[in-house]
């Protein structure tokens, strides 16, 4: 009887053990994308990379996204706003050959803790990172939002590194054009030419800037757009020799219903096509904000449409809801999926 016992007990050892193995191997290779759970990194770890973007360099995917400190507070002296923070631990970098499975390349633009008037300060507020690579300079350029930590200052803020893992060297921050930059995203065209967009004037209009040969200034050519609408979060890409510019409204940390626009050029004129998203809980965008719209390099045609689910009470469990973007009657449509794979 003893005996029994004994053989069950190592019995159940044995299935946990495999059990066990068998999640961490599920953990570490995964072969789809689950939008709104957590996403472990190759380590087993959170991805901790908010408000990103992708650059595709040499065969493989980068995403840069903020690095987000582990506790979330509220800032009682701002009072038109819920102004919810979490400290600034600068932007991180992932990479993947395949999307799904991510490996942690570190903190490439790390905070400075040490310097209390740095702009990357823990206490100062730093979003939305996006890297493109200048072909000439063979520097890799990254753009983001640095804010006060009342979001009062509107900064654009740049960063210079040699590879896409960095580290990056900080070149500083500005008002591009002499106005706000909020929420933003940079696009680089076929021909060579990038472009920064960015919400201005208190978020009321959204501006799209040409940038220099290094694209790391603004040239002073800048346009206008969507004037006294309050667009933010910008996403931007371009498919068949159009440009199309997914956005949000301005809600803070809520989510609200997107819009998608479309035009010839970068520079507008933008013409307002309506919500690219269908179906259950389109109407507050799965409950999601966008951030970036990537082409995947190997599939021509094929767009995966990234966003931030927020959880302004606990900022760094803000969740990533990435769906397929694809063209019906000639408008790009996003439609929530459960899960779903690249084939
Ligand atoms: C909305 C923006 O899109 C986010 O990046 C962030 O700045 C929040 N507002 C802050 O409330």
């Amino acid at each position: 009887m003893k005996k029994k016992k004994q053989l069950l007990f190592y019995a159940i050892v044995c299935l946990i053990t495999i059990c066990a193995y068998a999640c961490k191997q599920t953990q570490e290779k995964r072969a789809e994308i689950i939008p709104g759970i957590v996403w472990n990194d190759t380590d087993g770890n959170p991805i901790n990379a908010h408000g990103g973007g992708i650059m595709f360099h040499d065969g493989t995917y980068y995403w840069y996204g903020e690095y987000k400190g582990d506790s979330t507070y509220r800032l009682d002296w701002v009072t038109t706003w819920e102004c919810w923070r979490a400290d600034a631990g600068g932007v991180a970098c992932y990479s993947s050959k395949d999307l799904v499975n991510w490996k942690f390349e570190g903190v490439v633009l790390p905070s400075t803790p040490e310097d209390s008037t740095s702009d990357l300060h823990p206490s100062q507020v730093i979003e939305r990172p996006k890297v493109i690579y200048n072909d000439k300079t063979k520097k890799f350029v990254m753009w983001m939002h640095i804010e006060s930590p009342d979001y009062e200052k509107a900064h654009a803020g740049v960063a210079t590194g040699d590879s896409p893992t960095g580290i990056f060297t900080y070149l500083g921050s500005f008002k591009p054009n002499g106005e706000d930059s909020r929420d933003q995203t940079i696009f680089k065209d076929d021909d060579g030419k990038a472009y920064h967009i960015y919400s201005s004037e208190w978020n009321k209009t959204l501006y799209i800037g040409l940038l220099n040969d290094e694209y790391t200034q603004h040239t002073g050519k800048f346009t206008r757009n969507f004037i006294d609408r309050s667009r933010e979060a910008p996403a931007v890409f371009k498919h068949e020799g159009k440009y199309y510019l997914v956005s949000s409204g301005c809600t803070g940390w809520d989510p609200n219903v997107a819009e998608c626009a479309v035009a010839d050029s970068m520079m507008g004129e933008w013409k307002v096509i309506g919500n690219p998203c269908i179906g259950k809980d389109a109407d507050s965008t799965y409950f999601a904000q966008s951030t970036f719209v990537l082409p995947v390099t190997e599939k021509k045609g094929a767009y995966i449409a990234m966003f931030d689910r927020w959880n302004k009470t606990n900022l760094i469990d803000s969740r990533y809801v990435w769906l397929p973007l694809t063209f019906k009657d000639g408008k790009p449509v996003i439609e929530w999926k459960e899960s779903w794979s690249l084939d």
